[in-house]
């Protein structure tokens, strides 16, 4: 049987609507290449990317020294489980560790997979080092939340979509409102048997929410009062995207558990992890978890080139500047908008509030709009439109992309 070659749009559409599963409803576009901010379709069309796969690709695409590092490894070697040491994971470990700040890194693949990793290191840090008696622990999460797809994190989630008709769900959750400091002390005072606390410093998938500033920094405080673990989820906010390599870092925070995922490849490979000090991830132990691809080589030499990246070409200031420059240029558009309510979010993870109801169609035709004029951009939900571009973006190009955006809400404004 022949693997088919050349194929129009229309064609590979028309491949994944028969052969894929209907799990995603993606923006109609095939793409074929990228390199940097620009991504083409196979007929040859070139695009800002203003998505970046959901702030993976925060690197640009196919970085030339993440692409290197990654065909080097893979020439040499790719995958030799953890039955056996290989050369590359301790050097990514300690590089990671010492970038975060942490005693430890326990490597895994996807961003949901991180999640469940800390939870269970939570978990288990909750009857082995607090003294929970065995399966009464319970974890604070946040309404609208967004941590992945797994039959656990779909358990708290209160997205209908991703809930519905996957019960039974995983007990031991307790959700409160986000950006609610009063809910968050509240809980912890009643449940002594709370042993952490898990939140996105920026609420990406919900719509780009910031909490109000100090949210975060009290958090911590309200969770160390009680003796509850602070697990930051920066799969999507991490990495440089929100303007400091990580979103707490706007308030000096240092979580007792981060997740990383995303961007930590760069895009070019699924690489996440879960840090911690000793004090807490000394709790696991052989046998209790792993994953057989977790923390291979070809994950290790990626992940250390993402990083270098990152800091070598100053990515968190180019994110942090570009992005006041965005939400400046586009407050002064939407003060004499009728389309578009508002604009928010920190460094280059932001979003423009469409002005009509949340069932409304109209932010999927500004996408297939932006798309016809050369800009890729995704509604999150209803509404909600998020703009999350490559940070390696330049002033001239983000100008450029500006005047895209709103000559392309110009055609929507009534
Ligand atoms: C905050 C957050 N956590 C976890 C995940 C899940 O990551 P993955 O899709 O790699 O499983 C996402 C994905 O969007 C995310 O935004």
């Amino acid at each position: 049987m022949a693997v088919i070659d050349q194929l129009t749009s229309q064609e590979a559409i028309d491949l994944e609507n028969k052969y894929g599963a209907h799990n995603y409803h993606p923006l109609p576009v095939v793409l074929s290449r990228g390199e940097g901010v620009h991504v083409w379709d196979v007929e040859g069309k070139q695009y800002y990317d203003f998505l970046s796969a959901y702030s993976a690709v925060n690197q640009g695409h196919c970085h030339p020294k993440i692409v290197a590092a990654m065909t080097k490894q893979a020439q040499t070697l790719t995958l030799t489980s953890r039955a056996f040491y290989n050369d590359m994971l301790g050097k990514y470990e300690k590089y990671a560790s010492e970038t975060f700040n942490f005693d430890k890194l326990l490597p895994m693949n996807t961003g949901a997979e991180a999640v469940e990793t800390a939870l269970k290191l939570c978990r288990k840090w909750a009857y082995e080092v607090k003294g929970i008696d065995e399966n009464e622990a319970e974890i604070v999460v946040c309404e609208n939340n967004f941590h992945g797809r797994t039959t656990t994190i779909i358990s708290f989630s209160n997205d209908p979509i991703a809930r519905k008709n996957f019960g039974p769900y995983t007990n031991g959750f307790i959700k409160i409102e986000y950006n609610n400091l009063e809910a968050l002390e509240d809980t912890l005072k009643n449940n002594p048997n709370v042993a952490g606390f898990l939140v996105e410093p920026i609420q990406g998938e919900a719509g780009v929410y910031v909490p109000s500033e100090g949210y975060l920094a009290k958090a911590k405080a309200i969770c160390e009062a009680h003796n509850v673990l602070f697990i930051a989820d920066e799969v999507q906010t991490g990495i440089a995207r929100t303007g400091k390599m990580l979103a707490v870092d706007h308030e000096n925070v240092k979580p007792d558990i981060l997740i990383l995922g995303k961007a930590l490849s760069g895009g070019a490979y699924p690489v996440s992890a879960v840090l911690a000090n000793d004090n807490i991830m000394n709790v696991i132990k052989p046998g209790n978890h792993g994953s057989t691809f977790g923390g291979n080589p070809i994950a290790a030499a990626v992940a250390i080139a993402a990083l270098e990246v990152v800091k070598d070409e100053n990515l968190a200031n180019n994110a942090q500047e570009l992005g006041d420059l965005f939400r400046s240029e586009l407050s002064k558009f939407i003060e004499t908008s009728s389309i578009v309510n508002s604009v928010r979010g920190k460094g280059l993870l932001n979003a423009i509030l469409i002005n009509d109801t949340e069932d409304s169609d109209t932010a999927w035709n500004i996408c297939l709009k932006l798309r016809d004029n050369g800009l890729l951009a995704k509604p999150t939900h209803g509404n909600i439109i998020r703009f999350a571009p490559p940070l390696v973006m330049t002033k001239e190009q983000l100008l450029d992309c500006v005047s895209i955006i709103i000559k392309t809400l110009k055609e929507f404004e009534s």
